[in-house]
């Protein structure tokens, strides 16, 4: 019988590397991938449902078709709260902290998530997807987690990941042990490993990004992406567009061609539009664990220290030489 590695198994093994591990951290990620079925399920279903409203059926409306993004949210949520796992949330659909509710215990784990990430996406059945990053907490063991604990720079995350709802579900995770990616079975719920220690190419041709910007744009970005653009087969130019407008769905393919995902900071969004928490930080983790880059133009994303729960970044992510490539212009070395 073919060895099927289910990613509870995959968890498991991880975990057994490290002596002190408790097997809490495997019942967190258990929680995690039952939320992520549920919203794979109700991703998946979403246009029936707006056909179904549509045709004038308010009671399939109301409950069931609430925005997807804040039902992934609660979805989150729900399957999060009781464990005992964690001891605070933070949610790109809540301004504030999320606390346990106090009839729960309280865990040593902070979680942050993006629920649906392109959501404005997905009338038109376009993939969607969603981002976590999970830390240790920094405040007392026992009391209420702060936001403190949701305001740790990258570096100290101990697992990040990412859900595509595509034309099948993958889930893709670090630990800080190599990036592995899991399909969703649907025949009987479990993901399997698909991928296992993915690594991005070191140079890539594609370049994602959304030039209807390009107005707002520094020079510098400016001149980077007209560089791309030009013909010079000798040092693979010019590279190829792809922009989906998911980054999720962006990220993931990158990941797995190899190339350069961008969101500069520019006149209409001076601190660029991703947010570092649950958008920027885990996408970093991930793409270093493959041996690409993450950086906000000068700096490497893990180590900025953030100050604000929805702070946003200029986000540079992909091949390591693509993302050296961008960081050049924007240091004016190259013209
Ligand atoms: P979200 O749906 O979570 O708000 O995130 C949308 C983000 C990201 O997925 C995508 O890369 C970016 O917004 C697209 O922005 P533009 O429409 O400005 O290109
Ligand atoms: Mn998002
Ligand atoms: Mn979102």
């Amino acid at each position: 019988m073919q060895k099927i590695v289910t990613l509870t198994r995959h968890i498991i093994e991880e975990q057994r590397k490290h002596p002190t591990a408790t097997g809490e951290f495997t019942n967190l990620i258990n929680d995690l991938a039952f939320a992520i079925k549920l919203i794979s399920y109700n991703t998946n279903k979403a246009g029936l449902l707006d056909v179904l409203g549509e045709a004038g059926t308010t009671n399939v409306q109301g409950e069931k078709v609430k925005k997807l993004d804040v039902f992934a949210h609660e979805t989150m949520f729900r399957a999060l709260d009781h464990g005992g796992h964690l001891c605070v949330m933070g949610s790109e659909e809540e301004e504030k902290p999320i606390a346990i509710p106090s009839q729960f215990p309280i865990g040593k784990y902070v979680i942050l998530f993006d629920p649906l990430d392109g959501s404005s996406n997905i009338e038109a059945n376009v993939s969607v997807g969603t981002i976590f990053s999970i830390y240790r907490r920094v405040t007392p063991d026992g009391t209420p987690g702060t936001l403190e604990d949701l305001l740790q720079p990258g570096s100290e995350q101990i697992c990040a990941g990412y859900v595509v709802y595509g034309s099948s579900t993958m889930l893709v995770y670090t630990t800080g042990n190599g990036v592995h990616g899991f399909t969703l079975d649907p025949s009987y719920g479990e993901f399997v490993l698909s991928h296992p220690d993915i690594k991005i190419p070191k140079k890539g041709k594609i370049y994602s990004v959304n030039e209807s910007n390009f107005d707002y744009w520094d020079q510098s970005i400016k001149n980077y992406v007209h560089y791309i653009k030009q013909i010079d087969p000798d040092s693979g130019r010019p590279m190829n567009s792809r922009y989906i407008g998911s980054m999720v769905s962006d990220f993931h393919r990158n990941l797995l061609y190899g190339g350069i995902f961008l969101y500069p900071a520019s006149k209409r969004a001076p601190r660029g539009k991703l947010r570092l928490a649950y958008e920027a930080n885990p996408m970093a983790f991930i793409i270093e664990q493959a041996g690409g880059r993450a950086s906000d133009g000068h700096n490497r994303i893990m180590d900025i220290v953030p100050t604000e729960l929805h702070q946003r970044t200029p986000l540079f992510i992909g091949s390591e030489e693509d993302v050296n490539m961008v960081e050049e212009f924007i240091r004016g070395e190259r013209p």
